[in-house]
């Protein structure tokens, strides 16, 4: 049996340019793993906390070096000798200590590091691909196997708006969507190929090619359904079809433009009620081949997300973001109440692993799909992609098909897909 032999934690860089933690754990025989976690910027009150030193002294006070600390003159001493293969004793003991809801006290970047630390290790130890592991870690848990068959369709984000980008857009991303009928690699083919073509675009009509925060182009349009108008047409003149080869999706973050109980978008010259706002919508997915809607309303306007979720085509996706962020009393109220039909995975809005598939076995009790996603401050780590094959994700959610951050996740499906899927 494997056991820790040690773990050291060292700040690094995120894609926006933020400190975060990577960490090493090497085994007893030496053999080691190494993992880093996203950034939270924009943190709701509603999500577990980021841990920051707030020294204004230091990369503007978001340095992370107590919550390194935490890790390594807190954490590892006390779990050096244990196995790797207890998970939930660890992941709950790290629970217990910090020992708040929100994981204020020593931070979500700092548990979530070290028990992503704990599952990579388990995987190595074992010599399985890391899905595997996480797959049979569920299966052990819960008693329930998840087969695994397929790679989840990926969600490509290509325009970014709202608070994603320095654009007039009030959309926070514009996506494309390939029918899960193709591979992934042929998948990820398609959105290349696209985003190219999206470029010339937007370059045609004299629109900027700047990107924002995942990536996505981030033009100066005068509507959001101006974007919607262009990726049409892009896709078109790529010769694949919309609603068929390809599928639209938007992640709308209504609250950003959601004010005294009335949405405010550049379509409209006025602020809309939310009947008329819902008939908006209802149009948009009439007119385009529209099949995921991620924050169609504000977080707390759960009026409109019950009346909108019992009433669409069962063929759309009503995605849960902002609304849930990753808790489990907000994921119980939103099935309860049918106010989605699907919600974003995303660790470090809750912290452990163990507690990530425990709402995983909860949505999968209530047929609730989920969708693994990054965050807009990422790392180069793929531990996600292999967390969406091991749980069978719906959907991936990982940001535009371009920059480092992005890429490195969608190739580690692409490499399960090609070298260990089925083997
Ligand atoms: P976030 O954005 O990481 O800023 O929360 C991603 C999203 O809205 O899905
Ligand atoms: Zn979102």
């Amino acid at each position: 049996m494997s056991t820790i032999k040690n773990i050291h934690a060292y700040e690094i860089i995120d894609s926006k340019g933020n400190p975060t933690i990577e960490a090493r754990l090497t085994l007893d025989n030496d053999s080691y793993v190494i993992t880093s976690v996203p950034g939270a910027i924009f943190q709701s009150t509603k999500e577990a906390v980021d841990l920051r030193d707030e020294d204004p002294n230091r990369f503007t006070g978001m340095g992370v070096s107590h919550a390194v600390s935490y890790v390594n003159d807190l954490i590892a001493p006390k779990i050096k000798g244990a196995s790797v293969h207890k998970q939930l004793e660890i992941d709950m003991w790290l629970s217990q200590a910090d020992g708040t809801r929100n994981k204020s006290r020593l931070g979500v970047n700092t548990i979530l590091t070290v028990s992503q630390l704990l599952v990579k290790a388990a995987a190595l130890s074992e010599q399985a691909p890391l899905f595997k592991y996480i797959n049979k870690l569920y299966q052990s848990i819960y008693k329930e196997e998840i087969p695994l068959e397929k790679i989840p369709t990926p969600i490509f984000n290509t325009i970014n708006g709202g608070a994603h980008a320095n654009s007039t857009i009030d959309f926070q991303e514009f996506q494309i969507i390939p029918s899960s009928s193709f591979t992934f690699g042929t998948a990820y083919q398609k959105a290349v190929e696209i985003f190219f073509e999206l470029k010339k675009v937007l370059e045609y009509r004299n629109a900027t090619t700047a990107v924002g925060e995942e990536g996505g182009f981030s033009p100066n349009l005068t509507t959001n359904l101006d974007a919607l108008e262009i990726l049409t047409e892009t896709i078109t003149q790529k010769k694949m079809r919309c609603g068929l080869d390809i599928f639209l999706g938007i992640d709308m973050a209504a609250s950003h433009y959601y004010k005294n109980g009335q949405y405010l978008i550049k379509d409209k010259n006025h602020p809309l009620n939310k009947n008329e706002y819902i008939d908006f919508l209802s149009s948009v997915i009439q007119n385009y081949s529209i099949l995921a809607l991620e924050d169609p309303f504000a977080e707390d306007d759960w009026d409109s997300w019950k009346k909108f979720s019992g009433h669409i085509s069962s063929n759309i996706y009503v995605i849960g973001d902002e609304n849930i962020r990753m808790s489990k009393d907000r994921l119980g109220y939103v099935i309860r109440e049918n106010a989605c039909t699907s919600f974003l995975i995303k660790p470090n809005q809750i912290g452990t692993i163990t507690e990530v598939l425990e709402l995983v076995n909860i949505a999968r009790r209530s047929n609730l799909t989920y969708i693994v996603a990054a965050r807009s401050s990422e790392t180069n780590d793929s531990f996600i992609a292999d967390l969406a094959v091991g749980i069978q994700s719906e959907f991936v959610k990982f940001g535009a098909p371009t920059r480092g951050e992005r890429v490195s996740k969608y190739n580690r499906l692409w490499q399960i897909e090609r070298d260990e899927l089925g083997k």
